[in-house]
């Protein structure tokens, strides 16, 4: 059987018999939800609600797009995050196994305020030694490069918090290119002593998933499913500030993008000054991160989407659905 490229999938080219196995949707039973022939004829309609192929349900990433709340300076900032293999399902039908932070890819929000002391409790309950490399600033036994942590050992990262701005971790375990496209990873957002206005906050960790191993990715998503916030657009109000935590955890591509439709927004990157552009399209290599202010002017449906057209086609867009 010839190998199904992804860009045969964009462009709906390959034989459905070939991209069954691909995309392993034999296992689903619902084969004809995501064919790739499906996709490439809705990719010519809008891809938004009900018939997107989008797993899940509308609230199940809720925790990954609402972060917990800022904390009061002095507060010491806990947090269990257990490492586990899982199958996850990445778009309707298709599953990836992945090795998560806490069962899901992007790994759980962390967050805290400078200044105060971030302690992370992990253990690694996988199938291999993983660790979590924090970005920021912290003594060099915190790094999560050399404390190697062994399946069903422990360590305890402590260490406070600095400097502000939109942060990430990742385990430094080596293959670390295998390490982080298996799905270890997360946003770690750091908040200033003195509290950023208020504001309608999301986090969106940019990803994709490889699910063949063919070592490229097959699928692009925000926050771990591909189509997710087209099935189901993210509500927001036109009269407060919407603001995003983004950060860029795509393997095997130099790039990803964030583009916004019918607006524009302040960009800050690494969110740790005041400085921003004012743009409506930014783009990040891996591991860069920074903090997206929108203040819509307009109600309504909007876009927003990787501005690499092929990462839109295959998962990554969404749309804001902006009300009064
Ligand atoms: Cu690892
Ligand atoms: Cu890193």
């Amino acid at each position: 059987m010839s190998p199904v490229t992804r860009r045969q999938l964009i462009l709906g080219a390959a034989p459905a018999a070939a991209s069954v196995p691909l995309l392993k949707l034999a296992l689903s039973g619902d084969a004809d939800a995501a064919s790739p022939s499906h996709m490439s004829a809705m990719a010519h309609d809008v891809m938004i609600g009900a018939d997107v192929p989008a797993p899940g349900g509308p609230n199940d990433l809720d925790s990954l797009l609402y972060p917990p709340p800022a904390s009061a300076p002095g507060e010491a900032r806990e947090y269990d995050v257990v490492a586990v293999d899982r199958e996850i399902e990445v778009l309707k039908g298709v599953t990836f196994a992945a090795w998560t932070y806490n069962g899901n890819v992007p790994g759980p929000v962390i967050r805290a305020t400078e200044g105060e002391m971030v302690r992370v409790r992990f253990r690694n309950a996988g199938s291999h030694p993983h660790t979590i490399h924090f970005h920021g600033i912290h003594p060099a036994d915190m790094d999560g490069v050399f404390e190697i942590v062994e399946p069903d050992a422990s360590f305890v990262y402590e260490f406070p918090a600095r400097p502000y701005g939109m942060h990430l971790y990742h385990c430094h375990a080596t293959p670390l290119k295998k390490h982080i496209a298996k799905g270890l990873y997360g946003a770690f957002i750091i908040d200033p002593p003195e509290p950023r206005p208020p504001a309608q906050e999301l986090v969106m960790v940019m990803n994709g998933f490889d699910t063949d191993g063919d070592g490229e990715n097959e699928l692009y998503t925000v926050n771990g499913r591909a189509f997710y916030y087209a099935k189901y657009p993210i509500r927001v109000k036109r009269s407060e500030t919407v603001r995003i935590y983004l950060a860029n955890l795509t393997e095997f591509d130099l790039l990803n993008s964030f583009h916004l439709h019918g607006d524009f927004f302040r960009y800050y990157p690494t969110g740790s000054s005041d400085q921003y552009e004012y743009t409506d399209t930014v783009m990040l290599t891996q591991g860069q991160r920074g903090i997206i202010e929108i203040d819509f002017q307009n109600t309504g449906l909007f876009m927003f989407h990787a501005h690499q057209s092929e990462f839109t086609e295959l998962g990554w867009m969404g749309f804001f659905d902006v009300v009064e």
